[in-house]
């Protein structure tokens, strides 16, 4: 069997698993994409894309003959010998990652010699002993596991599984590692083949440090706020240090999405339960929380009390390019504006019918300049492109009031104040004239 056309199972047809099983397809391997959810796999057999992902339809529909879509795990286990799992790993009460929807799929898998578990979906350090302790437990030795973490971001998903900067495969040194380093092998990517608990622990520790250095660069900010100090320029000449580097240094109202609030949380977690307290994720989130409110304080300064006040949010998104609310610092925001008593209208190029399930009591707005219509102050909260281009003219003329806090950093603040309207950014204190 050539390895680039071994046809593979992927179990969850999220994020992760749809983009794994697209860009697979793409390689040339047919893909057995596996959903408990029916409704999901008839649209997508239908040729629907159930999220919002630039560039997914277009490589689905490219791929469509290589691509099997199905809700009985039977099919990928009769075409495929690797079965990607990228099903979901939400947060429990505790904190803890809920493994319930992995544990669905192991405990489906028969006995076998010719087949492997390959785990995509984020899981605690130790889950893959787990699942093999499991697999021997019931009959199952012979089933193989390797751990094959995925780094891909929301909104660039697709670029980021053509061309990824590392694939890490851990596995226990059998022939089912082997045959998920040669399926990446066409992408050419830097591989890291290492242990099970080694290639478990780089995935959360890449989200824990990714997020370390956001919570990190937004109390610069707050410092900058209080000093005068502008964080774009601080994070422009720190990050010409190559071993810190400029990405991850933009200060905003705080991180979201389905993977950093939980995987840090999760890690955090995993080092407790161990005995070890992971002091620095404490702060992480910590500052992360603080960071999503502080928006309010900003409109308290100008505004006063937020009672009757008209707020317009730009973005809903956790980030922009994707549809994705969960976590989003949208959902905490708008909740403390309510409870302050403001009226909220909002606008987001893509995000409306998932932020409807979220938000409820705010006024959906069909464009920015809607939006801001009668507005006492703007926030921008994601930092879509199109927001970018707006008329600050049009929007001076549009808003009751003149405050604009961009919450990303993302506006020209040049722009927004020669349209007559207030500029705050986050860390970006109005500049002091030299004399
Ligand atoms: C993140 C990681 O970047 C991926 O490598 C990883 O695979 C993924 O989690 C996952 O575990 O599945 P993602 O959640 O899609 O990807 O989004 P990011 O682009 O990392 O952004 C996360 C949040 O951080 C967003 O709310 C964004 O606005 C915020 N952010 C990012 C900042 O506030 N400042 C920055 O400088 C960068």
């Amino acid at each position: 069997m050539s390895a680039e056309r071994e046809p593979i199972g992927v179990i969850g047809t999220g994020y992760v698993g749809l983009v794994t099983a697209a860009g697979f397809a793409e390689v040339g391997n047919d893909v057995w994409c596996i959903d408990i959810d029916a409704d999901k796999i008839g649209r997508l057999e239908a040729g629907e894309i159930p999220i919002w992902e630039p560039g997914l339809k277009e490589l689905v529909a490219a791929n469509r003959e290589r691509l099997h879509f199905s809700t009985d795990i039977g099919d990928a286990l009769a075409h495929a010998r690797l079965l990607f799992v990228a099903v979901g790993t939400p947060p429990t009460y505790s904190g803890d990652a809920d493994l319930s929807a992995v544990y669905s799929v192991v405990d489906a898998m028969p006995a076998s010699d010719d087949h492997a578990l390959v785990m995509k979906s984020t899981v605690p350090c130790g889950t893959g002993a787990h699942i093999q302790r499991r697999f021997a437990e019931t009959g199952k030795a012979g089933f193989c596991y390797v751990s094959c973490p995925e780094f891909l971001k929301e909104g660039s998903a697709v670029a980021d599984f053509l061309d990824p900067d590392r694939v890490v495969v851990g596995d226990d040194g059998d022939w089912a590692g082997q045959a998920v380093v040669d399926l990446y092998a066409p992408l050419d990517a830097p591989l890291v083949r290492t242990d099970i608990r080694s290639a478990e622990m780089t995935k959360l520790a890449s989200n824990a440090f990714l997020a370390t250095k956001i919570s990190f660069i937004n109390e610069i900010a707050n410092v900058c706020d209080e000093t005068g100090a502008d964080v774009v320029e601080v994070a422009r000449g720190m990050g010409l240090d190559p071993r810190i580097g400029p990405k991850f240094l933009q200060a905003g109202i705080g991180f979201g999405g389905s993977c950093f609030p939980k995987d840090v949380t999760a890690l955090k977690q995993m080092a407790g339960n161990t005995g070890y307290h992971f002091q620095l994720l404490n702060a992480v989130i910590e500052v992360n929380e603080l960071q999503k409110r502080r928006v309010v304080q900003k409109l308290q300064k100008h505004l006063g009390p937020l009672t009757q006040k008209k707020i317009a949010l730009l973005g809903l998104a956790f980030k922009p390019n994707t549809d994705d609310m969960r976590e989003a610092s949208s959902l905490v925001l708008s909740a403390r504006l309510l409870a302050d008593g403001a009226a909220i209208s909002v606008y987001d190029p893509v995000a409306e019918e998932e932020a409807r399930k979220l938000i409820p009591g705010v006024t959906f707005a069909e464009s920015a300049l809607a939006a801001v219509a009668g507005a006492d102050a703007v926030v921008l909260v994601t930092e879509w492109s199109e927001f970018g281009e707006l008329d600050f003219a049009a929007v001076a003329g549009a808003m009751d009031g003149r405050l604009v806090v961009d919450g990303r950093n993302f506006l020209d603040p040049v722009a927004v104040r020669g349209a007559g309207l207030l500029y705050e950014g986050i860390g970006r204190p109005s500049p002091r004239r030299v004399s």
